[in-house]
């Protein structure tokens, strides 16, 4: 345990993250879930019924339609997705032997389809093709990445090659991308050779420009036994955490609430919210603790309610500072009880949260360094929301950088406190500083971004353009205006006129700016897991790259409040509707999405 002081990592200033290539939106094939909200819930499917059945491979097709069949059945879903299901569920067979695999005697096989056909300056020869690492698509990332862990790595089409390196039995195990009906022909080879697989399908099988679900090929190229946390079930940790904030279980960690101050502060805290705070406490301690399948120690839950308190009320305060009316679908806690009360109760919940570190049964060595870390997040998050609200006395145009570094300065700091704890906690953090503090900065921004990309179309509770505050978009479209258009959004950013929302929006995506935004996400996101490129411990390492997969691909937000609920069925109703219209084959009927 050092008791030198923990920097924080996320006060340094920001630049712009390296941009990711995109892949340029195509329809699915028909035979492919046409979203991946829809492909995610089959693949949570595959794996329920694989943990439930565990089906030993290697598995004949026709053993294995008979599994797809049954997937099919209990999802309700076209069974033209049979030969997607299949794959999902075969790599999902395969998978802990592929994780017992070392990366050195792994093959990762990638289909030149996924280049941009018409500007690839790459050549071929007779291994495939020879990429030039212009960026333009994912090949260069994921060829990087991969070889960086000990893969070998081929841009080529066909089985002969794949059977040649199986038969020099220097190739133990296969991550592959391909189109399905490749698949089809590959998988007998695969079978009879009964060597680990895991393809992960294209989007599209026409050979040219195509899509793939990028994450799931990231997922199944780190996949190691080292990594400890593999198996941990990251909803039902979740769902554990989230029941810490049930009445009974705060009344007995905190005992009864004493008086109505303390009756208001405990409600907000138990009101509402998403809860990844105190979850990334949690992850984090699960991950650095070395045995992730043991019970969580009951003395945890305080740094993670800590933690809650602490997010909980910075929200009191910033709905005050903000004037917003509106939370979680209800009243704004100074809108129901007056500004007096709410920002006292902000005030009796940062007490709560030192005191329940404090009390917490860590070393006093760790417990003076988790004190250090609240108390600098909070110094830092102090920092940030002051230079928004300062900025809001003499409002002028911001570019993107200096929104950015208010995002990181604000939202990152939450984060930030809450991995350190986790990892104090766990007696663990000089292992991992530097690494915390790069990772929570990149979360931050990105989790910024999404919240004021949620604005767009939204009538919602807290929306920064009604707000008038200083938003991503907003510096982006103004950066890339003229004439007219510029002076307007010069004028919203002195707060000279009252936002048109309609008119804003239009103009954001006439300008693009969404889309801009929407690629700063992605960047900022992969940015956060290129952060744990120096990480030496493997189960933190995986933990932290999932949880940006679960906290930024959960699109379902679990019942918090009628509104969201309404929203989400609104966009599932809509994105149907759109696939409808969009997928070129109108015999595809969507995946029935079970309501949360
Ligand atoms: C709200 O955070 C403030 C932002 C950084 C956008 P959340 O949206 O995570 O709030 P809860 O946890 O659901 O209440
Ligand atoms: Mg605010």
């Amino acid at each position: 345990m050092t008791s030198s002081p923990i920097s924080f990592v996320a006060s340094s200033p920001v630049g712009l993250p390296r941009l990711v290539p995109q892949q340029k939106w195509r329809p699915t094939k028909k035979n492919i879930p046409p979203t991946l909200e829809q492909r995610q819930l089959v693949l949570r499917a595959v794996r329920n019924y694989v943990a439930e059945f565990n089906p030993v491979p290697p598995q004949p097709a026709d053993e294995l339609k008979v599994h797809a069949d049954r997937i099919v059945a209990q999802l309700g879903c076209d069974p033209i997705f049979r030969d997607f299901i299949g794959v999902l569920l075969n790599n999902e067979m395969w998978r802990e032997q592929l994780a017992g695999v070392p990366f050195e005697r792994r093959l990762l096989l990638l289909p030149k389809c996924l280049r941009v056909e018409a500007k690839c300056p790459a050549p071929f020869d007779e291994f495939g093709l020879l990429c030039k690492q212009c960026g333009l698509c994912s090949i260069q990332d994921l060829t990087i990445e991969a070889e960086k862990l000990g893969y070998a790595v081929l841009v080529a089409e066909g089985s002969a090659i794949v059977m040649s390196l199986i038969q020099t039995g220097k190739i133990e195990a296969i991550v592959g991308v391909s189109c399905l009906s490749v698949l089809e022909r590959a998988f007998p080879y695969m079978e009879a050779a009964a060597i680990p697989g895991v393809a992960v399908p294209l989007l599209q099988d026409d050979c040219i420009d195509t899509n793939v679900d990028l994450d799931w090929v990231w997922e199944y190229i780190h996949l190691t036994a080292d990594d400890r946390t593999r198996r941990l079930d990251l909803g039902h940790l979740r769902d554990e955490v989230d029941f810490w904030f049930t009445p009974a279980s705060l009344e007995l960690l905190l005992g009864a609430a004493q008086g109505e101050t303390e009756r208001i502060a405990r409600n907000w805290l138990m009101r509402a919210g998403k809860r990844w705070r105190p979850f990334l406490t949690v992850a984090a301690y699960q991950a650095l603790s070395g045995q992730p399948d043991a019970q969580l120690p009951d003395d945890l839950r305080k740094i993670a309610v800590a933690v809650e308190c602490f997010h909980k009320a910075s929200l009191i305060h910033d709905d005050i500072e903000d004037n917003d009316a509106q939370r979680y679908g209800e009243k704004t806690l100074h809108e129901e009880f007056g500004i007096p009360v709410a920002l006292n109760v902000g005030d009796l919940l940062i007490g709560e949260g030192y005191r329940l570190i404090a009390t917490c049964k860590a070393s006093p060595e760790a417990k003076a360094a988790m004190l250090q870390v609240a108390a600098e997040g909070q110094r830092e998050l102090c920092r940030g929301q002051g230079a928004e609200l300062v900025w809001t006395r003499q409002p002028g145009v911001l570019t993107p950088v200096q929104v950015v570094d208010i995002f990181r300065q604000k939202t990152a700091p939450a984060f930030e406190v809450a991995l350190r704890l986790g990892a104090l906690y766990a007696g663990r953090h000089d292992e991992c500083d530097d690494v915390l503090g790069a990772y929570s900065r990149a979360l931050g921004i990105a989790y910024q971004i999404r919240d004021d990309l949620a604005d767009l179309g939204a009538s919602g509770e807290t929306n920064d353009i009604a707000g008038q505050r200083p938003s991503l978009l907003l510096a982006i479209a103004r950066e890339r205006a003229s004439g007219d258009a510029r002076a307007y959004l010069d004028q919203l950013w002195r707060r000279e006129v009252t936002p048109d929302s309609p008119r804003v929006e239009a103009l954001y995506r006439e300008l693009k700016a969404d889309e801009r935004c929407e690629h700063l996400l992605e960047s900022y996101k992969e940015e956060a897991i290129r952060s744990l490129a120096n990480l030496e411990h493997p189960s933190l390492k995986g933990l932290l790259r999932r949880v940006v997969g679960k906290i930024f691909n959960d699109v379902e937000i679990k019942g918090w409040c009628k509104e969201q609920e309404q929203k989400n069925a609104d966009q599932r109703l809509a994105q149907v509707t759109h696939d409808a219209v969009s997928v070129s084959a109108p015999a595809t009927a969507p995946v029935a999405v079970p309501v949360a």
